[in-house]
């Protein structure tokens, strides 16, 4: 197998470690809706709610956690969360009709990312806090305020480009939201529309895992609420978008053994651990290491609210180093956060048959082709590293201890790789054995989703506990009541 074998084990919660260990459910499932199948937990996301809302109570902020939409399209993990206190983030005319489908009343949902005319004025019309990407999107709202008669429009100033004072640490550039330098033109248009526009507060979203980053951009947005006030304007919202992130893997120490490892086999001083020489951003220059690693960070221990809870207790240099919550808390401003991968964490997994176990030239790596496509598991994708986990068709197999596989998908294309990595395995997958891919809710599950080659996509369910037994239904039969006490289809006593 070339060596000892290199786990990354994933993070498995209590919900869906028991989902994966009930006997003969996941194959059951698998079965009847096929695979790839995903299943989602709607009960986890409500669970993920108070998490954050948690942080929000120690630091003694007001405001609301707003899902990102986009980072899952299932209908029952959105109906769920319409049965929390939370809102939800749309980025798309058909998210937000999706959100109002759902539950969501119109004062627990913001329309984000730039927009094409028709979200913009279904967001207008449906008097829903807009975050408006640019002065155009701004003037383009005044109009449809105008022209339709519509109660004034609660928007966000989405900013980007923030430089921190002093030191010359500046935000990650953004080809989203208003330049901080062009705040002041916005602010104008702003006042010159007041009649049909009200300035509700300000936002960032910024695609770093750097909470120094986020706490500049944060202070930049602190500064620009003050010169609101001193323009006589009233704003009271900080939004600070999302990527909070995830910790995927269950032990750091086998995320620093990997990237280790893979460092040394780009160099060549251990065999290869990947398809064709990939090396996820790293390459070997005659015997020097260039590029860097772009991988997900998958260990992640401070994610999710622990990270918010991190950021809020960040100081803010141009404020006397005084923590930031303790700013906002001052003020009365009112938090947001839009978490889309945080909130999903746990919330589900993508569960691919094996079709086919091989052995191919020398290297002793078998070749596991699965009823699924690459855009199906977008852990790839993502850059995130972790490993299946095998459940067998028939549990009283043998163990046969440890192998290194290839996991390719069904597609009759070269580059449909499930993994461009070798993936150790504590056991032989067989034929007919299911690979569950943990934790695949956020952005991992059908966000690249296609019909390539005309095969399926994958099924969702949405699964939940009841009285000991796991029930289910289809991710479009799925309303709150479900899970909270009424209809489902018990699995026989499946524990
Ligand atoms: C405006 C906005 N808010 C929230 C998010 C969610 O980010 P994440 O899923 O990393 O939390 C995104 C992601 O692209 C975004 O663009």
């Amino acid at each position: 197998m070339g060596g000892e074998p290199l786990y990354l084990a994933p993070r498995l919660g209590r919900g869906l470690r028991s989902f994966l260990e009930s006997p003969g459910l996941p194959h059951l499932l698998a079965d009847g809706l096929g695979s790839p199948l995903d299943v989602v937990v709607p009960e986890q996301l409500a669970a993920n709610v108070e998490q954050f809302r948690s942080v929000y109570g120690r630091h003694h902020l007001s405001g609301q956690v707003f899902f990102a939409h986009k980072a899952n399209r299932s209908s029952a993990l959105l109906r769920r969360l319409a049965a929390t206190d939370a809102g939800v983030d749309v980025a798309s005319l058909r998210e937000l009709q999706h959100a109002l489908g759902s539950g969501f009343t119109p004062d627990r949902i913001t329309a984000t990312g730039p927009k094409n005319p028709e979200f913009l004025w279904l967001a207008a019309r449906t008097s829903v806090t807009v975050g408006v990407d640019s002065l155009d999107e701004l003037e383009q709202l005044a109009v449809l305020g105008r022209k339709f008669a519509i109660p004034r429009l609660r928007v966000l100033l989405r900013l980007s480009g923030f430089e921190a004072s002093g030191v010359r640490v500046l935000s990650r550039r953004s080809r989203f939201g208003t330049p901080m330098k062009e705040c002041e033109t916005l602010l104008e248009a702003v006042e010159r529309h007041s009649d049909v526009i009200d300035l509700a507060g300000v936002a960032y979203h910024l695609d770093t895992t750097s909470v120094t980053e986020k706490a500049t951009a944060l202070e930049g947005c602190l500064r620009v609420l003050e010169e609101c006030r001193g323009r006589g304007l009233r704003p009271s919202v900080v939004d600070i978008g999302g990527g909070f992130g995830v910790d995927y893997l269950a032990d750091g120490e086998q995320w620093e053994r990997y990237t280790t490892e893979l460092t040394a086999a780009v160099l060549g001083t251990r065999p290869p651990l990947t398809w064709g020489g990939h090396g996820y951003g790293l390459r070997n220059e005659a015997g020097t290491l260039r590029g860097s690693l772009g991988l997900y960070p998958a260990h992640r221990p401070v994610a999710g609210p622990r990270y918010l809870d991190e950021l809020l207790a960040h100081p803010a240099a141009s404020f006397g180093g005084r923590p930031l919550a303790g700013l906002l808390l001052e003020h009365l401003y009112d938090l947001h956060v839009e978490p889309g991968r945080a909130l999903l964490d746990q919330c589900g997994l993508t569960l691919a048959r094996v079709l086919e176990v091989r052995t191919q030239d020398s290297g002793g790596e078998l070749l596991v082709r699965l009823a699924a496509k690459a855009d199906d598991v977008g852990l790839e994708e993502h850059g995130v590293l972790v490993d299946p986990v095998v459940v067998p068709r028939d549990p009283a197999r043998a163990a046969a201890g440890p192998v290194a596989v290839h996991l390719f998908g069904s597609l009759c294309l070269e580059t449909d790789l499930i993994t461009r990595r070798t993936v150790f395995l504590p056991r032989r997958p067989e034929p007919g054995d299911l690979l569950a891919f943990a934790n695949t809710a956020g952005y991992c599950m059908d966000f690249h989703a296609t019909h390539a080659q005309q095969q399926p996509v994958a099924r969702k369910v949405a699964v939940w506990q009841e009285g000991g037994a796991w029930r289910w239904c289809l991710d479009d039969q799925y309303w709150p009541t479900a899970s909270m006490g009424g209809v489902g289809y018990d699995m026989g006593g499946a524990q």
